[in-house]
């Protein structure tokens, strides 16, 4: 099966569960820090899009943010947020999704990011662009932070390690935003409602589609230092790239 199908049909059939398990009790579970939380939804959306991955493509390794690593044998790794935003999740706020990446030789070269209240599905693919609901989308023109709407995010436990930047950059930006899904956040700078977006502390599971996403819809993404993104590295600020050297001073 082509990955990039895999990948919007499993987002969309988790999204889809999610959506009707929202009206359930919730079984909320405290996971490491305060503030990272854990549902039986984001369990269930997992072992839903891990059944089809396994299924479709049985040589690939998953790495799942509620199951860890299931090694494979080939070059093939999908990287899967089962439930990204599960605390707006936990209180009826409608901004999460589900994030499924594939990655071929170390590369994220397909994804896709379904946010199911909204009903807006992601997807990009290497060299192919960014679409919504199959309509090309692209960052925006905008080039001075000042006429920026700009996004972050943190956990209550880290607010620290970034609160002076959310300071500094809500006196500098048109606004500034904290929406609480890091994927989703990032899916909203690659069709132009933010012009950027940056966060420490993040796993690859909540980066590895949207980055992807941000770079095929004409963005730019690099650590918050400046240095070259990486996956696994944690800090992530994204772009409409005309806005990227402002925002890299203004977070120095
Ligand atoms: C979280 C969200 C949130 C971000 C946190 C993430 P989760 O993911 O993306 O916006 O601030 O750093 O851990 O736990 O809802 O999948
Ligand atoms: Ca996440
Ligand atoms: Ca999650």
């Amino acid at each position: 099966m082509d990955p990039l199908r895999c990948a919007l049909e499993s987002a969309r059939e988790a999204g889809a569960l999610l959506l009707e398990r929202a009206h359930l009790p919730l079984e909320i579970d405290q996971k490491g820090l305060r503030g990272d939380l854990v549902t039986a939804s984001d369990r269930a959306s997992e072992a839903l899009i891990v059944a089809r991955l396994q299924a479709a493509f049985p040589a690939a390794t998953i790495l799942g943010e509620e199951g860890g690593v299931r090694a494979g044998t080939s070059d093939e790794r999908w990287i899967v947020d089962p439930l990204d935003g599960t605390t707006n999740y936990a209180h009826g706020y409608p901004l999460y999704c589900v994030s499924v990446a594939y990655e071929r030789a170390g590369q994220v070269v397909a994804a896709a990011i379904y946010a199911p209240v909204l009903d807006e599905m992601y997807a990009a693919e290497s060299g192919g662009g960014t679409t919504c609901n199959a309509a090309r989308v692209h960052v925006t023109d905008i080039v001075a932070v000042a006429d920026a709407l700009v996004c972050t995010g943190f956990m209550p436990a880290l607010y620290d390690r970034n609160g002076e930047n959310f300071a500094r950059l809500s006196r500098l930006a048109q606004a500034v935003r904290r929406d609480g899904s890091a994927a989703l956040d990032l899916a909203f700078v690659a069709n132009g409602r933010f012009e950027a977006f940056w966060e420490y502390d993040l796993k690859p599971w909540d980066v590895a589609a949207g980055t992807l996403l941000i770079r095929e819809a004409g963005g730019r993404v690099s650590a918050i230092d400046g240095g070259a993104f990486v996956l696994d590295g944690g800090s992530v600020l994204a772009t409409n790239d005309a806005v990227h050297l402002e925002m890299l001073e203004a977070l120095a």
